[in-house]
């Protein structure tokens, strides 16, 4: 099949773009509100869209509460949601009233961040402390149906990890099970049985060619 994307025309019983993006991973946005109650929801529009500096963007479906407190104090944290979490990052995704903390009502404990003021989950391995710098609002759907997303980038200011997960100074990021989204109701997750390396192409002189050496990583991202 082959189908007109902006109308939406895909005759399937359910929206397959969300499906085919995969897969995606999750972004546990933690932010305050007004008056200082924390506020906790995955995203899964999420990713991170440079490394210097580092910047993160997630997508929210119209103003939820996690935008909303972006927008008046300008800070958040994303945990990583793993599978040992799934549960309570379902939970967090329930639309209760704004004000309601999502660490209680999921079972989690809120940890102090170091640079930013909304807490990071501290039964997950891994956190970033970002700092608002842009959002972008993007089209409205052809068939108006549904408010339009709205892209919030944040510049990652500080880097919480377990030291757990350290061995000989590399991160052991499959270890940690990180949570996948996938489409529809589905999820995946990273494990250190689905883990493999490909060493990059390296040039060759005359910039014409390419070749690959095999053996561990020389550290060089090429
Ligand atoms: C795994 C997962 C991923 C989600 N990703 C998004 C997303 O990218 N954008 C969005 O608007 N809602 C997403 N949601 C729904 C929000 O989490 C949900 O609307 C939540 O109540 C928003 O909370 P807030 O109003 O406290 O920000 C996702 C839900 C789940 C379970």
């Amino acid at each position: 099949m082959h189908y007109d994307a902006t109308g939406r025309n895909h005759g399937l019983k359910f929206d397959p773009f969300k499906a085919l993006a995969v897969p995606r991973p999750i972004g546990w946005i933690a932010t305050v509100d007004r008056n200082g109650v924390p506020n906790l929801a995955p995203y899964s529009f999420f990713n991170a869209v440079s490394d210097r500096p580092p910047v993160v963007l997630f997508a929210s479906g119209g103003h939820k509460d996690s935008l909303r407190n972006i927008e008046d104090n300008g800070e958040f944290t994303c945990s990583l949601a793993t599978y040992d979490l799934r549960d309570q990052m379902n939970m967090s995704s329930a639309t209760v009233a704004p004000g309601v903390d999502e660490f209680a009502l999921a079972g989690l404990t809120p940890a102090a961040s170091t640079y930013v003021k909304p807490p990071r989950v501290a039964q997950s391995p891994a956190a970033f402390e970002c700092r608002h710098w842009k959002t972008l609002e993007m089209p409205r759907p052809a068939d108006g149906k549904g408010e339009p997303f709205i892209v919030v980038f944040g510049l990652v200011v500080g880097i919480y990890i377990d030291d757990a997960f350290i061995k000989d100074g590399i991160v052991d990021t499959p270890s940690m099970k990180p949570l996948a989204r996938l489409g529809y109701m589905d999820y995946s997750v990273l494990t250190p049985e689905t883990v493999f390396s490909l060493n990059r192409p390296i040039t060759t002189e005359d910039g014409r060619s390419a070749k690959l050496v095999s053996g561990p990583w020389d550290g060089v991202y090429r």
